[in-house]
């Protein structure tokens, strides 16, 4: 049987997600319980791009699991020098039990898990970013409880990997999706239409607008994202034009329902998409989502290697 992986949250359930919310709960209440649930695995992590969160919450999950994890930047592997992504995919699912891969091009990821007979792992791609999605839904259901259904989360922004994932995330959650962008900062067609084919299913909403209070108005969670992300640098000070009005600010969050929060998947720009009030403010749950990219990660790993039960 071909291994199962996390590419995008378009190929994950309903049931699948909320199942990997309760065990990242019990991962992040009992860890002591895991400690040995990886011993004498495996992880290997090839980065394309830059990370802070991804890495280190991966390497130090790995360790918290008995297991080990190895960093393999492009630039020093064979990868980097033109070896194929069949061949290299091929030759790291002889040595490691599990791979977690962030790139630049979807489909280097999609061509790892293509040639791997061992789960591969989408640690951000630019299209996607499905542990970051995970994680963000599982704080949720932290702040609100396990039944987000009837409510609406609203990302401002740039229609990005997050935007794509938290998309994709929301009908498998129950929640109502109201997304706000400038012109020409769309999300992609074959996102929109996954996820409008699992809001039907599900009988919640997707909102696209380029009123950003409109989308915020009622939210129960508010959520931005860098309006550059990785490799897109050199547009920056476009990009700070097209997206005057877009940065969540405190009279923004006001629009918001009165319990409702603030996240973030960092790194973030306080003064662009967000205003250092609500970035610090009470409303915000910035530093809690990036711990939880530790639990939700554990939780990702012990399910995709079917070794999710405790001591
Ligand atoms: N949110 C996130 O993925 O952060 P890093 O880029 O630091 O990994
Ligand atoms: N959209 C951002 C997310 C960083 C975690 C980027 O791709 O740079």
């Amino acid at each position: 049987m071909p291994p199962r992986h996390l590419i995008s949250l378009d190929e994950v359930t309903a049931d699948e997600l909320a199942y990997l919310f309760r065990l990242a709960s019990d991962v992040k209440a009992h860890p002591e319980r895991f400690r040995q649930a990886l011993a004498g695995k495996t992880l290997a992590m090839i980065f394309e791009k830059s990370s802070t969160r991804t890495r280190v919450s991966f390497e130090v999950g790995m360790y918290q699991l008995g297991g080990h994890a190895l960093f393999l930047s492009s630039r020093d592997i064979q990868l980097g020098r033109g070896e194929t992504i069949g061949d290299t995919s091929q030759v790291l699912s002889r040595y490691v039990d599990i791979i977690m891969a962030r790139t630049f091009a979807h489909a280097t990821v999609t061509g790892l898990a293509e040639f791997s007979s061992v789960p591969v792992i989408n640690g951000l791609t630019d299209d996607l970013h499905p542990c970051q999605a995970v994680t963000d839904y599982f704080t949720l259901t932290e702040v609100f409880g396990p039944d987000l259904s009837g409510r609406k989360i609203a990302y401002v922004g740039d229609g990005n990997n997050m935007a794509h994932s938290l998309l994709l995330g929301a009908p498998k959650v129950g929640m109502d999706i109201a997304i706000a962008r400038p012109d020409g900062y769309d999300v992609k067609a074959t996102y929109l239409a996954q996820a409008q084919r699992a809001a039907e299913a599900a009988g919640t909403r997707i909102e696209l607008t380029d009123d950003p209070q409109a989308a915020v108005a009622g939210a129960s969670a508010v959520y931005t994202d860098v309006w550059a992300s990785m490799g897109q640098e050199e547009e920056a000070a476009q990009r700070r034009a097209d997206f005057e009005g877009y940065t969540v600010d405190e009279s923004m969050m006001s629009l918001a329902a009165d319990d409702a929060v603030f996240l973030h998947c960092l790194p973030c720009h306080r003064g662009e998409e967000v205003s250092a009030g609500v970035a610090d403010g009470p409303q915000s749950r910035i530093f809690d989502e990036a711990e939880n990219r530790l639990h939700a990660q554990k939780a990702i790993m012990l399910w995709l290697l079917d070794a999710d039960r405790a001591e």
